[in-house]
């Protein structure tokens, strides 16, 4: 994904500037060190400085140039700091990565249980942080005529989740997004892309655990059987069921 350059050509990563958000760990660390240790010089973005300089450490330790930039993409005062900060430090922004995402409050809610202000903090964090940042980097990869900008996703970005409704919102729009920038970039040599990675045993993942725990919630109340009943003998469609089983645990 990262070899697709300019007008199709492949890109030389060698000396590219790289910008990768979340790059503390997870997906964002395994990207910025292979990125640097093909020669990109990467900018690594986190909110905690612990875990990032020590990922910083760790390419720098192999021979690759890496620095940690500690912020909040959600934040709107940070993303020029951010910006500002990489482009001091890397000069020319070729590749942008917008990788850095939240799940929003844990365990994870149905989406009529979620405070309006935490599907607005999700929203902030995995669409108009990035779009902020994209803002400030895609003007200068236009003028240069080339850069490359990936959005990763996720398939909650498709299939409707039960419990993911914030996160899986905010990377249905995410996608969309990207697809509008894409179009609408076309002719610039600035390249936008969106990539689901697939499910990976990260961090992030462990709270879909919470699934689970729900389920077992339900099983102690007796509401799963209720619902399992309603399930098998009322012929309800999977929309009227959810609904029942939202009524059942108020
Ligand atoms: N894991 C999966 O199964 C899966 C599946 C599909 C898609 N994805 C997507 O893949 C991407 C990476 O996920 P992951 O599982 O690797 O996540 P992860 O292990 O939880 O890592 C998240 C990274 O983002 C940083 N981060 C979180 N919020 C941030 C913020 N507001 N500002 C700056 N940095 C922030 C974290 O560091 P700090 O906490 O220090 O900020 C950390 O470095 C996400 O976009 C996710 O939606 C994941």
């Amino acid at each position: 994904m990262l070899a697709a350059g300019v007008h199709g050509e492949d890109m030389n990563i060698q000396g590219q500037g790289a910008l990768i958000t979340g790059a503390s760990r997870g997906l964002g660390r395994a990207l910025a060190e292979a990125l640097a240790l093909r020669g990109a010089r990467v900018a690594m973005v986190a909110r905690e400085g612990g875990p990032l300089h020590d990922a910083v450490a760790t390419i720098r330790a192999r021979g690759g140039v890496a620095h940690a930039i500690v912020g909040d993409i959600g934040a709107k005062d940070a993303i020029h700091r951010i910006a500002g900060q990489a482009q001091g430090l890397l000069g020319e922004i070729s590749i942008a990565i917008h990788n850095a995402s939240t799940l929003g409050p844990t365990p994870l809610r149905l989406l009529l249980d979620t405070e309006c202000e935490d599907l607005a903090t999700v929203l902030e964090t995995n669409l108009v942080g990035p779009f902020r940042l994209t803002r400030i980097l895609a003007g200068a990869m236009a003028l240069r005529g080339a850069g490359v900008i990936v959005h990763i996703s996720s398939d909650a970005a498709i299939e409707p989740y039960p419990r993911w409704g914030a996160y899986g919102a905010s990377k249905a729009a995410q996608d969309h997004l990207s697809r509008i920038l894409a179009a609408e970039l076309a002719d610039t040599g600035v390249r936008i892309l969106a990539v689901d990675p697939g499910e990976m045993d990260t961090a992030m993942h462990a709270p879909g655990e919470s699934h689970f725990e729900l389920l077992q919630a339900f099983a102690r109340r007796g509401v799963l059987e209720h619902a399992l009943e309603l399930a098998t003998t009322s012929g309800l469609s999977s929309h009227e069921l959810g609904d029942a089983c939202l009524i059942l645990r108020s």
